[in-house]
């Protein structure tokens, strides 16, 4: 059974004042924090057993909010950790190793909003998968994230994080899954010139040992990194639910 983590921690600086008392996780699409979303997706993609990673001002916040996990179902189990200071995403995986090693793993950010379901990826990874599959979507803008290019295949050939001449217009969102190396892989991470430990770089070691794959996204990917990318996530929900009766 893969195991979850969502990363909920990270500063929030680019969306102040609204994360100056608050995490930017717990902020509203919408009619739901935004965490809300995140974890949907693991719930459907099969996923039972989460661990969410939070910054320590918030942590109470977060567990008033979900809970054991019994809410979002009877056999659902959440689980936290503290990432003392925000070193990375990297480092917020790392922090898993005693709830995840020894398993498959998937990560996902706590900031982004997918409509679409992954569970036959999922299950197929479960049962036979090895190596990352990066989940990746075409964006007009890819400078802003972390570009993969791949081949026919669905191999990667490269990644880099936020270049300034992007290889393809494949964005890699915020959905990844690992066989069980993931932890001795992030052991081998050096701090990257603004001090964090980089999830292109883990990325970059599954790459070097050709066990790096891209899935598309079929469905919809939004990030909320900015005021604008927010407000446009929180669009989408509102159609969604306008639309349900
Ligand atoms: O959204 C997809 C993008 O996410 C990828 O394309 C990039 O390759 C990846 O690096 C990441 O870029 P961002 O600049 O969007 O990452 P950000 O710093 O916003 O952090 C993403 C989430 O992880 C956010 O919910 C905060 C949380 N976080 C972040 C850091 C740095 C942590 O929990 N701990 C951390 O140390």
């Amino acid at each position: 059974m893969i195991k979850g983590v969502i990363l909920a921690g990270g500063s929030g600086t680019r969306l102040r004042p609204m994360t100056k008392v608050t995490s930017k996780q717990l902020l509203p699409l919408y009619n739901k924090p935004m965490i809300y979303f995140p974890i949907q997706t693991l719930l459907d993609a099969g996923v039972k057993d989460i661990l969410i990673i939070v910054a320590p001002e918030h942590a109470g916040d977060f567990i008033n909010l979900l809970g054991s996990g019994k809410g979002f179902g009877e056999d659902i189990n959440f689980s936290y950790e503290v990432q003392d200071k925000p070193l990375g995403l990297a480092h917020g995986l790392g922090l898993a190793r005693s709830f995840a090693y020894g398993h498959k793993c998937s990560l996902i950010l706590g900031d982004n909003l997918f409509i679409d379901t992954f569970k036959a990826d999922f299950d197929e990874f479960d049962a036979s998968g090895q190596g990352a599959v990066i989940f990746a979507t075409e964006v007009p803008d890819p400078h802003r994230f972390g570009v993969i290019e791949f081949d026919e295949n669905m191999d990667a050939i490269s990644i880099e994080e936020k270049p300034e001449h992007p290889k393809s217009n494949y964005a890699q969102t915020g959905l990844y899954i690992y066989d069980e190396h993931v932890f001795d892989y992030i052991d081998q991470l050096t701090p990257s010139p603004r001090g964090e430990l980089e999830i292109t770089d883990l990325h970059k070691i599954y790459l070097e040992k050709d066990a790096l794959k891209a899935s598309l996204v079929k469905g919809v990917w939004q990030d909320t990194g900015t005021f604008e990318s927010m407000f446009e996530a929180a669009s989408i929900v509102r159609d969604i639910e306008l639309n349900k009766n």
